[in-house]
């Protein structure tokens, strides 16, 4: 079992497979970045695999591959493959854009994924184009549809910004609803990559527009996740909130980051994080072992959104995948 310096079981490992996007979210990275890691600092499949083959046998049962995008990087369903079949009863579950899941959701639920969280801002094409800086909707859309039609569980996330899709925040709750899909509202997280001029709503302002039309009762946390859980009286549907800059959900964090290059992440929120590359490189499991130990035993006890916004770190969310 892996236990942090703090005495939390870390269960969950969050694997991002590329900082690369096909699209340019206003809240995360909203030019091009100047410099892409370069493909040769990229760690294969098959280094990946080893430190996850480690964080398996150390007791990690729940894997998320995330980004940038994790549909642009090739054969991802080789990589979904490789895990799905080192440990079938794995939860292992995808976070992406959906812009390519018309052509690639088959695949990947016949290589072992069982979910996918879809992020989706807004129903309006130019809403949706506004955000993302490309037209994407309708193959958003059909995505999530196709994901639904192979049996994929499917949850999408939106992030309400003020002035540009707040006022969508109960459209695309009753477009989760009617779809039997669950929607988690993402308070914007601040950050040094993002547009300057946004301002994301905060968890009690969704609420707030959620409470014009229904009534809600709070239920409790999703598991370990950020993710608090409402119902909304009138129909029992129940959606999720993740409000960081309340950070109480840090108490019961389970979760640790690999990015596409090695480094291996306690918290989101700070700099602090430790490379394995060169031990998976050069095949030393022990050396992964080890620094993986560390890594948890520094992991620090609480982010720090709510005091300082966007102090706490350069890192970019399309590097860890959020
Ligand atoms: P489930 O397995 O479905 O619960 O997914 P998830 O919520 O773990 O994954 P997802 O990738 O959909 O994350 C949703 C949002 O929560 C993202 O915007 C993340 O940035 C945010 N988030 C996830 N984990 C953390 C965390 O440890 N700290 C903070 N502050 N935000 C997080
Ligand atoms: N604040 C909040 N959520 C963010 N995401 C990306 N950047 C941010 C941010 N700055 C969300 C995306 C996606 C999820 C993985 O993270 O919308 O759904
Ligand atoms: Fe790409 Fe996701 Fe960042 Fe949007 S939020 S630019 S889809 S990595």
């Amino acid at each position: 079992m892996l236990i942090d310096g703090y005495g939390r079981t870390v269960n969950y490992l969050r694997v991002s497979v590329t900082e690369r996007c096909n699209f340019r979210c206003q809240y995360c990275m909203p030019e091009k970045p100047f410099s892409w890691v370069p493909q040769e600092n990229l760690l294969s499949f098959e280094e990946l695999f080893k430190f996850i083959k480690i964080a398996i046998d150390e007791g990690v049962d729940k894997i998320r591959i995330t980004g940038g995008e994790p549909l642009l990087r090739q054969d991802l369903d080789r990589f979904v493959g490789m895990i799905h079949d080192y440990k079938p009863e794995i939860d292992l579950a995808l976070t992406t854009n959906g812009y390519l899941l018309p052509e690639m959701a088959q695949g990947l639920r016949d290589a072992g994924l069982r979910r996918i969280n879809v992020s989706l801002d807004s129903l309006k094409p130019a809403v949706a184009a506004q955000i993302a800086q490309k037209n994407v909707l309708g193959k958003v859309l059909e995505g999530i549809e196709k994901s639904l039609e192979v049996g994929l569980g499917v949850k999408v996330n939106m992030v309400p910004l003020e002035g540009i899709n707040d006022s969508e925040i109960l459209d695309v709750l009753e477009y989760a609803r009617q779809r039997g899909i669950k929607i988690r509202f993402i308070e914007y997280m601040e950050n040094a990559h993002a547009n300057e001029e946004i301002r994301g709503l905060y968890g009690k302002e969704i609420l707030q527009r959620i409470k014009e039309r229904y009534r809600i009762r709070r239920l409790g946390r999703e598991g370990a996740s950020p993710s608090y859980n409402y119902e909304i009286v009138e129909n029992g549907y129940v959606f999720g909130l993740i409000d960081p800059h309340k950070h109480d959900f840090c108490e019961s964090c389970n979760r640790i980051r690999l990015t596409a290059e090695g480094h291996l992440i306690p918290c989101l929120y700070f700099d602090e994080a430790q490379s394995i590359a060169q031990a998976v490189r050069e095949g030393d499991v022990e050396e992964a072992a080890r620094i993986l130990g560390e890594v948890l035993r520094e992991k620090p006890k609480e982010n720090r959104w709510s005091e300082t916004a966007n102090e706490g770190s350069d890192r970019a969310f399309y590097e860890t995948g959020g």
